[in-house]
């Protein structure tokens, strides 16, 4: 993207000649729609253009289009502008005037990097899904995965958040197998589940007197777990004077048993998940923002399974696979509709809904093909419950545009077509209802 002409015809000429497919476009909004009717490998851009700054398009490729390299053109040699531009996340610049040659090395560097960028994203996944059970191929999950990868590298604390059923404690079990601290326990601990009374002794232990019947010292959860990890699940559930207590094993590394008033040092990774807006509770003041801060180091956001609906049917295949195999059946097949119902369903309850409904599915269906009339009524009736009478038309509309979105993988041109709008009226709708990112 250029707003000389000369420069752009002769950039245009010279990729054409080295067989490259070269688009140009006169400025940023134009370079934008561009980008996204099409796939580029790499985007060169000038530094100074006439409204907005060529900066603003390298910031826009960064934040949308992830398989996309940018190199930056500029004027003269100035360190700020080639600075900002890095810093922004030009991979390559070039300062003008150039020669040809240069041109085409810098184009074949910038290349080449994105192909390298593109075979490590694929390189770390691999090995977190196939050892931990954890499964899909959308971009959401993908990310999911980038982020454990990095949180494995660290001993520092992660807060995982998420949907009930959406697998914050697989990815807090992928966090610890994948770290140096694997071959140590990983401790998960229902801060829900245990009463509040009982809690503090679960967690830090208790010596010997401590309360009546405690007749022996018993070690809790944190000594359990020295050297490895412990997960704090539904940590929204503690009690103001439980977080207190967290906060000190965070700051100081050490625990006191209860019945006890000499601390302990403790060596353990902690990692925390919730599915309540934890932030939410800190505003109401039912949850120490101090502690949220403690444990928000790192934060993992699983979508919920509909925001990722790519994943639906890889789902399915595999969870019928598993329970076939348990109960020694063959792999039930799925009828087209069927499979369109499940893709297009809500799952409030996440995966583990679908993994429960799948189950119940390969264990009572007796023919091997698996029909409407098979899914659960909640799910054949939708329609009428909870998409019924009371929807507005923006909601449906809203619900509509997302499913065929989903259906196509997210290609908005695809997606235009089937809805018979262009690109433009969908843009605009999305915006409008908010429809978000797949
Ligand atoms: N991405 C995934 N791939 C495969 N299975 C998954 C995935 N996510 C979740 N599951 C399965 O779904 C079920 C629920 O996962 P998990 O217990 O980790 O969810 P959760 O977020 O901790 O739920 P809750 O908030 O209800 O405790 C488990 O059986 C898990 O194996
Ligand atoms: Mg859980």
């Amino acid at each position: 993207m250029d707003d000389s002409p000369e420069t752009l015809e002769l950039l245009e000429r010279n990729l054409k000649s080295e067989g490259y497919d070269v688009f140009t476009a006169a400025g940023v909004s134009e370079a934008i729609a561009l980008l996204d009717e099409t796939h580029a490998d790499l985007v060169i851009t000038d530094y100074k253009m006439p409204k907005s700054s060529g900066m603003d398009l390298i910031r826009y490729v960064r934040e949308n289009l992830r398989n996309t390299e940018v190199m930056m053109i500029t004027g003269y040699a100035t360190v700020e502008g080639a600075v900002e531009a890095i810093k922004a996340g030009a991979e390559e610049y070039l300062t003008k005037p150039f020669t040809d040659e240069e041109l085409f090395a810098a184009v074949r560097t910038a290349l080449e990097k994105l192909k390298l960028r593109i075979a490590g994203q694929d390189r770390i996944p691999e090995s977190i899904k196939s050892r931990y059970g954890l499964l899909g191929e959308s971009d959401a999950m993908r990310q999911v995965y980038g982020a454990i990868a990095k949180a494995a590298l660290t001993p520092a604390t992660v807060l995982i958040t998420g949907q009930s059923g959406t697998g914050k404690e697989l990815v807090a079990r992928a966090i610890h197998y994948s770290s140096k601290r694997a071959s140590a326990p990983f401790v998960p601990v229902n801060c829900g589940g245990i009463p509040e009374s009982l809690l503090e002794s679960e967690l830090f232990g208790y010596v010997k007197g401590a309360f009546t019947g405690a007749i022996e010292s018993r070690a809790g959860f944190f000594q359990t777990a020295d050297g490895g990890t412990i997960f704090l699940d539904e940590v929204s559930e503690t009690s103001l004077a439980m977080q207190v207590k967290l906060l000190r094993v965070l700051q100081e590394k050490e625990i006191c048993m209860v019945g006890s008033t000499q601390p302990r040092k403790v060596n353990v990774r902690i990692l925390a998940a919730t599915n309540k807006d934890l932030l939410g509770l800190v505003k109401k003041g039912s949850f120490r923002e101090d502690l949220f801060y403690r444990l928000n180091v790192i934060e993992i956001a699983i979508p919920r399974l509909r925001d990722r609906a790519e994943d639906i049917i890889l789902l399915v295949r595999h969870f019928a696979r598993k329970f076939a195999a348990e109960v020694e059946k063959s792999e039930p097949r799925f009828s087209d509709k069927a499979l369109s119902i499940l893709r297009n369903y809500a799952w409030p309850g996440n995966v583990r809904e679908l993994e429960n409904v799948i189950h119940s599915l390969v264990v009572m269906t007796d023919s091997d093909t698996i029909d409407v009339p098979d899914l659960p009524d909640l799910m054949r009736y939708t329609g009428a419950r909870e998409d019924g009478l009371h929807r507005t038309l923006d909601e449906v509309e809203a619900l509509h545009i997302r499913n065929v979105l989903a259906s196509v993988g997210g290609n908005k041109t695809r997606a235009a077509e089937i809805l018979g709008i262009d690109r433009k009226t969908l843009r605009e709708k999305m915006k409008r209802l908010q429809t978000g990112p797949l």
